[in-house]
């Protein structure tokens, strides 16, 4: 066990490390790992600055000079569109001193807010005022730039990993590739999601285990949910496997009649965005849920692909921006864009996922609190969550991976 690491996390991935695959899908991890501030530390290091992670859209840097700034594992990051072209994911880190810079106006260059020293949009330094004559400006200007951190996109979603050695996204989610053929023929648009301005009240396992459950919507989401039910005559929930490498977490449910969606009540068959023509039936059929462990969430609806972006700032402190929380985090066709009532449907999308989120608040609130309790048990799944036994899985392996990697 690594020395430098504290006896709260060390005890605990002591733990994990007797759950082989089989205990991970019969039993709920520690709650120490829901709890503890040092586990939390631990995850920000070895699992959210060593796995991809979704910063946002490439629509956000549309044009060369366009930037955005986030924060991957506690790093402030920019996201640009460079002078060659490309998306760029930059620390955010002057080379200085070390003062975070922030994204600049349009058309002007990264600049340093202490002593203004200026970088292009690739974070190659550009000016140093007051540095020395103009040879030794050019020596800075030869070895000083921005670190750059690696960058995938997928389906226009940019992807950041601070790990340069990792391996890459792409081949990590083919299972999700079948699904978008339907949605590109037509061409999709991103309405971006707006961030939560306060932090969801639970660690972000809590946030993603809600979001990835399949059992709960009967009982939770009574009246909203029954549209798109896990359990139906001949029909129902479908998994898929997890292989070594996977990193999505998939289920599907079927709707009651095709082509339905979200509605102002919830789930129903008068979608507020109507169905993409291009979609195979099967896709017109049914609701899909991705999790993309650990800061993403996806559905793939008949009208829409909806996403949540996930980014946690503390053990029990959660941001996410979507249509679960807040406005947005839809891909739409142009041609609903373009609807003359386009703002009312969005308000009614808005509203039918508020009322399923609101069923949700209150036992996400609960499975935190009990995990503070001496009498928390260690679970019993049942069939309808095998997801949440999958999510385990990739859990202990990404604790596991860590934990080796810095014996
Ligand atoms: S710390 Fe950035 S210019 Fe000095
Ligand atoms: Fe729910």
């Amino acid at each position: 066990m690594n020395k430098t690491r504290s006896p709260i996390v060390q005890a605990l991935l002591a733990e994990i490390s007797t759950f082989d695959e089989a205990a991970a899908y019969r039993r709920m991890l520690p709650a120490g790992c829901y709890t503890e501030p040092e586990f939390f530390a631990f995850e920000q290091a070895e699992v959210f600055s060593r796995t991809w992670i979704c910063v946002g859209r490439v629509e956000q840097v549309a044009e060369r000079g366009d930037c955005f700034s986030w924060e991957v594992a506690g790093e402030p990051i920019l996201v640009t569109r460079g002078e060659d072209g490309e998306v760029h994911a930059l620390s955010a880190i002057c080379r200085h001193r070390g003062e975070i810079i922030p994204c600049p106006e349009k058309g002007r260059a990264l600049r340093c807010p202490l002593h203004f020293w200026t970088y292009d949009m690739q974070g190659r330094l550009a000016g140093a005022p007051r540095m020395g004559d103009a040879a030794a400006i050019a020596t800075l200007r030869e070895t000083v730039r921005l670190t750059q951190l690696r960058v995938e996109l997928w389906h226009g979603f940019i992807f950041v990993n601070l790990d340069p050695d990792a391996k890459p996204l792409g081949p990590s989610l083919a299972k999700l590739e079948p699904l978008w053929a339907g949605y590109e023929a037509t061409g999709v648009i991103d309405v971006p999601p707006a961030m939560s301005d306060t932090p969801l009240p639970w660690n972000w396992k809590v946030q993603v285990e809600n979001f990835t459950d399949a059992y709960h919507p009967e009982f939770v989401h009574h009246g909203t949910h029954d549209f798109a039910p896990s359990i139906m005559p001949g029909d129902g929930v479908r998994f898929t496997d997890m292989k070594p490498g996977d990193n999505a977490i998939v289920r599907s449910v079927p709707m009651k009649t095709p082509d339905g969606g979200m509605m102002k009540d919830g789930w129903g068959p008068d979608a507020a965005f109507p169905a993409i023509a291009t979609l195979t039936p099967e896709q017109r059929s049914r609701v899909t849920f991705a999790m993309l462990p650990p800061g993403m969430t996806m559905m793939f609806a008949p009208g829409t692909i909806a996403y949540t972006l996930i980014r946690p700032a503390g053990v029990t402190a959660t941001y996410a921006g979507s249509d679960r929380v807040t406005y947005g985090g839809w891909l739409l066709p142009r041609s609903t864009i373009d609807l003359p009532d386009f703002r009312d449907r969005c308000a009614a999308v808005r509203e039918g996922g508020s009322k399923i989120w609101a069923q949700d608040v209150p036992v996400n609130v609960g499975m935190q609190a009990a995990k503070n309790s001496r009498y928390l048990p260690e679970g019993i799944y049942g069939s309808l969550e095998t997801t949440l036994q999958q999510f385990n899985v990739w859990l202990l392996e990404a604790y596991k991976r860590a934990d080796q990697a810095t014996r």
